[in-house]
């Protein structure tokens, strides 16, 4: 069944009490959850276990911002992904652009990541984007193809179905985020999928590909018209539940013509 993904990241924002009221009011804001509708909250480390004790019975997906490269060892600081198994996380964001370039995250070690976590069944959002320079120097195939080949080294085509690919171009995330053109990221996501295919022949095309940095209310809609766009991955817009909960809406609307058209 082809699948729409819409998700949510709250960095290090929203404390504990904050989730659960957040995840409460979202549950109520979709009401109606089509099963061809994936809708993932990544909250901090430290909120998980109570968000997961307000997702009885609903088929809101549970995400973590991050993890270790291994199941247990003198990692200071880190968490294993069997830890984050035990609080009810069943998917795990990597290489998000602020863990690669605030926090020095190599591709290196988002594949070491990235293979843990899929050895533990854990799914992968596998997050990569270009910078506001690579992109002015038209260097942003080739750096998607760099983080795709590298972030995913080892992984074996029956995991492909454990795979998801965030594309959130650096220079449109966050406060200083600029919008993004419709035909530029329709340009990458093409790049996107040429290279997953090439990756991992015809299973290449499952792997959903989602767009993230800057969505708001007024681009959702365009942005998951566009070809070989899976899904959307929001940062601000989606932190206020009924914000969130009307963009769900909205773009499962456009996204259901469109399938039924086609
Ligand atoms: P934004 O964040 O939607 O606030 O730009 C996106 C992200 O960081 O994933």
């Amino acid at each position: 069944m082809k699948k729409l993904y819409i998700g949510t990241n709250t960095k290090m924002y929203k404390n504990r009490a904050e989730t659960v009221e957040y995840i409460c009011a979202l549950q109520a804001e979709l009401k109606l959850h089509p099963e061809e509708l994936e809708v993932f909250i990544i909250p901090s480390f430290t909120s998980l276990e109570s968000a997961q004790r307000a997702l009885p019975g609903s088929r809101i997906i549970l995400g973590a911002q991050n993890m270790g490269w291994e199941e247990s060892g003198p990692y200071t600081g880190e968490i294993s992904p069997l830890m984050l198994i035990e609080t009810g996380v069943t998917l795990v964001e990597i290489g998000h652009s602020e863990r690669r370039h605030i926090l020095g995250e190599t591709d290196e070690q988002v594949n070491r990541k990235v293979c843990c976590a899929l050895r533990n069944q854990l799914k992968v959002l596998l997050c990569i984007g270009e910078t506001a320079r690579e992109k002015q120097d038209k260097r942003t195939e080739e750096i998607l193809a760099g983080q795709l080949v590298k972030g995913l080294m080892g992984v074996k085509e029956e995991q492909v179905p454990e795979l998801m690919i965030a594309y959130e171009p650096v220079w449109a995330i966050g406060e200083n985020g600029v919008q993004p053109e419709y035909q530029y990221v329709e340009k990458s996501h093409g790049s996107i999928r040429n290279i997953l295919v090439s990756m991992f022949g015809g299973r290449g095309r499952e792997i959903p590909v989602l767009y993230g940095g800057s969505v708001n209310a007024d681009n959702a809609e365009g942005l998951i018209g566009l070809p070989e766009i899976d899904g959307l991955f929001i940062g601000r817009s989606a932190w206020d539940a009924s914000g969130f909960g009307r963009i769900i809406r909205s773009v499962y609307r456009c996204w259901k013509e469109d399938n039924t058209r086609n």
